[in-house]
């Protein structure tokens, strides 16, 4: 069986895009794969973090991921900073990285752009990600869009690991949705949805209240035609809603454009926001109970286990090739 690797970070509730660029895919490739999943919680340190809130954003995103269909029975789900071998091979991918590569990084760029003090980890935050993948004998990597280029360097890292220190690394594929790996702000259709969007009507989330969702669909940004009909470059706004629509209902959109056929758009939004609600009602249910179980400590605490024992071999195979400490077997 081959082996999955993904990450996402617990800072702040999610957006539907990571739901479906990156959670759908989990669900569905956990019946066929090996699967880690990862609550990258070093990750979100790279800008500063609420203590209290950081630590209710972990245990949230843990319960989400369950909500949404992880099985722990099926795929391993744990936190990252409880297996110590993500930050000592992220040192180690971090000493085969250079700094014009990190510094070409365009979402190092997105974040540092305008500030004063910027943390070395957000430079040095892809080869961390590097590690948590390759720790893992990863063969493929479900993200959305916005990974790709921090894929390309995760693979360049592991080659040349590999290169110089023997072919110790499994050098990993990126796996993108067909429909969805880039959906886009609610508020600004040709930029990306993100949750540290100002304006929380750019963004849906899992957990929003039904009103919260169509409200926030029927303010959605479209344009003045009037046409339900899929064009990104002139109607990046509906086009978006129609990927919205089209995955979660699983109807093609020239099904959707044949539907909403004659029709405006508001009857598109009152039906797309009926799909969105009634996607995350039952989520919603699974979420408020498991916050509330022990089941989730013990899920969490079973998944670490798991992950320190498989990380902890490839990183004694990486100390030993790279000559620290004493030679181990
Ligand atoms: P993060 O936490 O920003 O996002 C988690 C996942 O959601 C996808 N995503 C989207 N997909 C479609 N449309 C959107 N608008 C959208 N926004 C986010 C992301 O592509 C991602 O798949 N660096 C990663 C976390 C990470 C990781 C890893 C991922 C750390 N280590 C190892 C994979 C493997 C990140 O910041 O994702």
């Amino acid at each position: 069986m081959k082996t999955i690797f993904s990450g996402i970070q617990p800072s702040g509730t999610i957006t539907i895009g990571n739901y479906i660029g990156a959670m759908m895919q989990f669900v569905e490739l956990q019946n066929d794969y090996n699967c880690y999943f990862c609550i990258v919680d070093q990750h979100a340190i790279t800008v500063p973090q609420d203590r209290l809130e950081l630590r209710k954003n972990i245990r949230s995103l843990a319960a989400l991921y369950l909500a949404v269909g992880i099985d722990p029975e099926k795929a391993t789900l744990f936190i990252q900073s409880e297996v110590p071998a993500h930050a000592q091979a992220g040192w180690m991918m971090q000493c085969i990285s250079y700094i014009g590569e990190l510094e070409r990084m365009t979402q190092f760029k997105d974040k540092s752009s305008g500030k004063d003090a910027v943390s070395a980890s957000l430079l040095t935050y892809p080869p961390l990600m590097a590690a948590d993948i390759l720790l893992y004998n990863t063969d493929l990597v479900p993200v959305g869009d916005d990974q790709k280029q921090h894929m390309e360097l995760t693979r360049d890292l592991a080659e040349r690991f590999n290169r110089k220190y023997g072919e110790i690394l499994t050098i990993p594929d990126i796996r993108l949705p067909e429909v969805g790996a880039r959906i886009m702000s609610l508020q600004e259709p040709t930029k990306k949805m993100s949750k540290s969007d100002p304006n929380k009507k750019a963004f849906i989330t899992p957990l929003d209240e039904p009103n919260q969702i169509t409200k926030k669909i029927k303010s959605a940004v479209t344009d003045s035609e009037g046409i339900v009909k899929f064009d990104n470059v002139n109607k990046a706004g509906i086009s978006n809603l129609l990927s919205i629509y089209s995955i979660l209902a699983n109807k093609t959109i020239p099904e959707l454009e044949e539907m909403y056929h004659g029709k405006g758009y508001g009857d598109f939004k009152g039906d797309l926001a009926d799909v969105v609600v009634n996607v995350f009602k039952p989520i919603q249910e699974k979420y408020n109970h498991l916050m509330e179980s022990s089941e989730l400590d013990r899920i969490l605490d079973e998944g670490a286990q798991k992950a320190n024992q498989v990380a902890s071999k490839t990183l004694k195979k990486m100390e030993n090739a790279m000559g620290l400490g004493r030679k181990r077997r």
